[in-house]
């Protein structure tokens, strides 16, 4: 089966649409639930592809899943949960599968997981969560393909402290995981405070965890007995919003997001704002409008842990610096390759020159449409706005990375009045695709 979006220009997007659950929280709270007996559930949960991945290794090792994709309900029963060993087919589908490591570690004692797969933006290295866990008594080998882990039975565990030299959020998340249940005391210095890991720590809490956020970035745990079950729901994705706003944004338009929680996103909203557009924010902090600018400014961009401007919005904000007026000098610098739409920001008339990692975009008036390749999650979200501002038609390839981080965004940008289809050739053999257009059903890859 192969799919790819058309887009076509569609001025003046407007509307109002609700946000899903963020889909980095989603892997991290699942991932959490190993450490339990018993089913939770967790609401909010978004159908994109990485998810269906978790799901999928969940039942894998035995749990017992029922997800209602169009409530977004996820029920899990871990009761039944045997296997330290993920299968690595599945494993290497997503990077976020690490985050099984430290919850297998900590329900078995031991843990074989293959090393994890993911988008293209880097090497990606994953050495800040096998210190952590060697530093809290856990003895790792890798031979290449796969790690095996397995507590140190000498090893007291009384206090550790971990300093990660990067404030890593799977890293932080991994660890929280393993320290929570059975362990002394753990403290990280240099954690990460992303919403996503706040989110984690929220859902821990409810479940019985001790959890302590103390100056100066760091998370202190103590080890409890056992956690219980939760009922649990997923924070809204900051990054869907950003989509959103960066979709209307780019094509001139006005939308609402009531859901939208604009204290997780201010470096972003702030750059909205130095563009031009107006943002208003929705009463007790909560929702947020924007009402795009006829002729946006350029802005500087650089990308930075929380709460500095987020590394997953830097794809889709060169879209919209590419048509507006000025220079914008756009820095990243948290992912070494994260600049893989460039190349095809350029296909469509983007003027973007490379310089390391930075890229400065000159303002052009128009994109033209052409064919472009999406060549990770967040790059496939830059080409879809860039495509809905770009005048003729855009087609883009390397869908699957759209789907594995947005939940049928397509049908909301319909929604707002985008021209945008989802195309499904099932067979190679078969003549004719399947044009699936504004707000109908496309058709899920797994
Ligand atoms: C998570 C998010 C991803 C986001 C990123 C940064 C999930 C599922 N994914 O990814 O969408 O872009 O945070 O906000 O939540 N690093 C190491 N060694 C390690 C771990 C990380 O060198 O052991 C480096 C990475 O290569 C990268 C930086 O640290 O350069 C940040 O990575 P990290 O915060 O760990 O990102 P992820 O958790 O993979």
């Amino acid at each position: 089966m192969s799919e790819y979006i058309v887009t076509e220009q569609s001025l003046g997007l407007s509307g109002e649409v609700p946000l899903v659950g963020a889909k980095n929280s989603v892997l991290a709270l699942t991932a959490s639930l190993i450490l339990t007996q018993g089913k939770s559930i967790i609401t909010n949960v978004p159908s994109s592809l990485d998810v269906l991945q978790m799901v999928a290794l969940l039942r894998d090792i035995g749990a017992d899943v029922m997800f209602d994709k169009e409530r977004h309900h996820l029920e899990v029963d871990t009761r039944g949960i045997a296997s330290f060993e993920p299968r690595p087919e599945i494993m290497k589908k997503m990077r976020g599968s690490i985050l099984l490591l430290g919850p297998l570690l900590s329900r078995f004692g031991k843990a074989r997981v293959a090393l994890p797969g993911g988008c293209l933006i880097g090497a990606r290295p994953i050495d800040y969560h096998l210190r952590g866990l060697r530093k809290m008594g856990v003895v790792i080998e890798e031979d290449g393909r796969f790690l095996n882990a397995s507590i140190h039975p000498g090893i007291s565990q009384d206090h550790t402290r971990i300093v990660l030299e990067y404030p890593s959020v799977g890293a932080t998340e991994n660890i929280i995981m393993f320290a929570v249940v059975g362990k002394g005391e753990t403290t990280i210095v240099n954690a990460a405070f992303e919403p996503e890991v706040f989110d984690l720590i929220t859902m821990l809490r409810k479940m019985g965890a001790k959890i302590y956020c103390e100056p100066v970035s760091i998370i202190r745990i103590e080890g409890v007995s056992a956690l219980s079950t939760v009922v649990h729901e997923v924070i809204p994705d900051r990054l869907e919003a950003g989509a959103l706003l960066l979709a209307t944004a780019i094509t001139g338009g006005q939308i609402k997001l009531p859901d939208a929680q604009p204290d997780c996103m201010e470096m972003f909203l702030e750059k909205l704002r130095d563009m031009g557009h107006t943002i208003r924010i929705g009463e007790h902090g909560k929702g947020i409008e924007l009402i795009a600018h006829p002729s946006p400014r350029c802005v500087d961009i650089k990308t930075y842990p929380y709460p500095g401007f987020p590394t997953d919005l830097q794809a889709p904000m060169m879209a919209a610096q590419a048509t507006a007026t000025g220079i914008s000098i756009i820095e990243e610098t948290i992912f070494e390759n994260r600049m893989l739409h460039v190349k095809e920001l350029q296909k469509m008339g983007a003027q973007i020159s490379l310089e390391g990692s930075k890229a400065i975009v000159r303002g052009v008036d128009g994109l033209y449409g052409t064919e472009v390749v999406a060549t990770d999650i967040r790059a496939s979200c830059a080409l879809v706005l860039a495509g809905l501002a770009a005048e003729g038609e855009t087609t883009i390839t390397g869908v699957h990375h759209w789907r594995r981080g947005y939940d049928f965004l397509e049908r909301k940008l319909a929604k707002l009045g985008a021209k945008i289809s989802l195309v499904t050739h099932t067979t190679l053999t078969e003549p004719l695709p399947q044009k699936i257009e504004r707000g109908s059903e496309p058709q899920a890859t797994i």
